[in-house]
């Protein structure tokens, strides 16, 4: 990470009507100082942020996202909804490592509605985090194009990482420490791997050749991976009948 000198991160807040809006709110009235960059939208609950608003704010260039709920169990809606919020953002943070972007861009956490401070010490916090990363993007050592095209190769599979997050991802125990031990547990690195990182692979591959007809080490050099990973996923298309190989070119192609 390298500090930008002067640089000011673009920060979406989405925050729950009843919690965390309450928190920022007192912060307002109490006069704590947090950086004036930071946009808020007040949401009814955390668990109405949808992977596709994330993907919006950070293609339109914002630098970080973050989402703030009441304290888990503390929800107000009988879904505890903070709790799918979680969910949310652990596989989100990373599908972001994945691709290349600073996980920490998005972020999560509890405010109650008499925690002007927290809230507070939350933004300032945030914010110095960003700046030291510098602009999203830039940071990561990728031109806007190389971005665009990532972001976009996840906005492909969100449906289906939904999915995975609500059938295979799904914790049965509504507590905190429940939900900590299974995300940071080998067993939802596994998951990830096996479900979500393969899909992703599969769908930056079809972005690409969708663009024009590639060879294998065409595609290994463009998304860093061996030619043995590329021909282990093509193969996989091939057999689905998703992509198809021309011999005379040696190329691939969208079937
Ligand atoms: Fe605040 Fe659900 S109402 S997180």
């Amino acid at each position: 990470m390298s500090t930008v000198h002067n640089f000011q991160p673009k920060i979406i807040g989405i925050i729950c009507n009843w919690c965390c809006y309450g928190g920022a709110d007192l912060c307002g009235v109490s006069r704590f100082q947090y950086p004036p960059h930071i946009r808020l939208i007040r949401v009814m609950c955390s668990a109405r942020v949808d992977m596709l608003h994330i993907l919006r704010a950070l293609t339109n260039g914002q630098d970080g996202i973050f989402i703030g709920g009441c304290h888990l169990c503390d929800c107000h809606y009988v879904t505890n909804g903070n709790f799918n919020a979680y969910s949310m953002v652990q596989v989100f943070r990373k599908i972001l490592k994945h691709i290349g972007i600073y996980p920490e861009r998005l972020r999560i956490e509890w405010v109650s509605a008499g925690e002007g401070i927290r809230f507070a010490n939350f933004m300032n916090e945030y914010s110095s985090e960003l700046i030291k990363m510098g602009p999203i993007g830039k940071a990561e050592g990728m031109d806007k194009a190389t971005l665009a095209f990532k972001l976009e190769a996840v906005k492909n599979i969100i449906p289906y990482v939904k999915l995975v997050i609500t059938q295979r991802l799904h914790v049965s125990e509504r507590t905190e420490d429940a939900y900590h031990k299974f995300f940071s547990s080998d067993e939802f690195e596994r998951l990830f791997n096996e479900l979500i990182l393969d899909k992703l692979v599969k769908s930056q591959i079809t972005l690409l050749l969708q663009k024009k007809n590639l060879s294998t080490s065409e595609i290994a050099t463009t998304l860093g991976l061996s030619p043995s990973e590329v021909a282990k996923h093509m193969n996989d298309s091939s057999k689905q009948g998703l992509v198809r190989f021309d011999v005379k070119s040696k190329n691939y192609a969208i079937a």
